[in-house]
């Protein structure tokens, strides 16, 4: 059923797609939902920025012409991703699948933000059911994890998973937050982090949720 929902929202985030823009791409399995659809009207966008080596993989393989973001002249239009939780404030928590640094990046560098989830992940505090994943340097692994026991938090080191840029993840149980940004601000801080997937001081722009009665729109 979730897939249905995911597939769902993802065929209907296409209607925000303008000729001649320039689309990033975020990552996961509703994205890859996202790009199949998206391969259907390729020749009507100039290209695709990719958020992990997934999605640049997947782009390819369906001729959707790639552009890197270092060799971009323009801004990107709009950046389409999905999430792991989602608050009413559009706030969210990413990281799921490891790929948090580059797609806040890449969100980051996009004038909207375009969210697409199913009805499962939107919450109404972030993290209690969804541990928040912090993408960290290797040799600052044990340090970064006390730091985040101060917290509140427990951190557990995601077994047998690198991220795309050679880094570690660890993700952290047992928090309610209720301050995104000052969080993510802090958490940003603590030497040693890359990158928090909290997504609150760049937030979605438009969030659309699937459902079994169909999408719905929030802003
Ligand atoms: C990857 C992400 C994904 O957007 C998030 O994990 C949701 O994935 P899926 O669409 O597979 O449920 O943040 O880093």
């Amino acid at each position: 059923m979730i897939d249905i929902l995911k597939k769902k929202v993802a065929l209907s985030a296409l209607k925000y797609i303008s000729r001649n823009s320039i689309i990033g791409i975020g990552s996961g399995s509703t994205m890859k939902y996202f790009i199949k659809a998206l391969s259907s009207i390729r020749s009507l966008i100039i290209g695709a920025v990719a958020s992990s080596i997934q999605s640049y993989n997947y782009l390819r393989k369906l001729n959707i012409p790639i552009i890197e973001l270092n060799n971009l002249n323009s801004v990107i239009d709009i950046y389409i991703d999905s999430a792991d939780e989602v608050n009413n404030n559009l706030e969210m928590i990413k990281g799921g699948g490891g790929a948090l640094t580059r797609e806040k990046i890449i969100s980051s560098a996009s004038k909207k933000f375009l969210c697409i989830i199913d009805e499962s992940k939107y919450v109404k505090i972030l993290g209690i059911s969804f541990p928040l994943p912090i993408e960290v340097i290797p040799m600052a692994l044990k340090f970064v994890s006390q730091e985040l026991r101060k917290l509140g938090g427990i951190p557990k080191f995601r077994r047998n998973f690198v991220t795309d840029n050679g880094n570690f993840i660890i993700d952290v149980f047992n928090l309610q937050i209720y301050q995104p940004v000052f969080l993510e601000k802090y958490i940003n801080n603590i030497p040693g982090v890359v990158c928090v997937g909290l997504f609150a001081i760049r937030k979605a722009n438009t969030l659309l949720i699937s459902d079994i009665n169909g999408v719905r729109k929030i802003i």
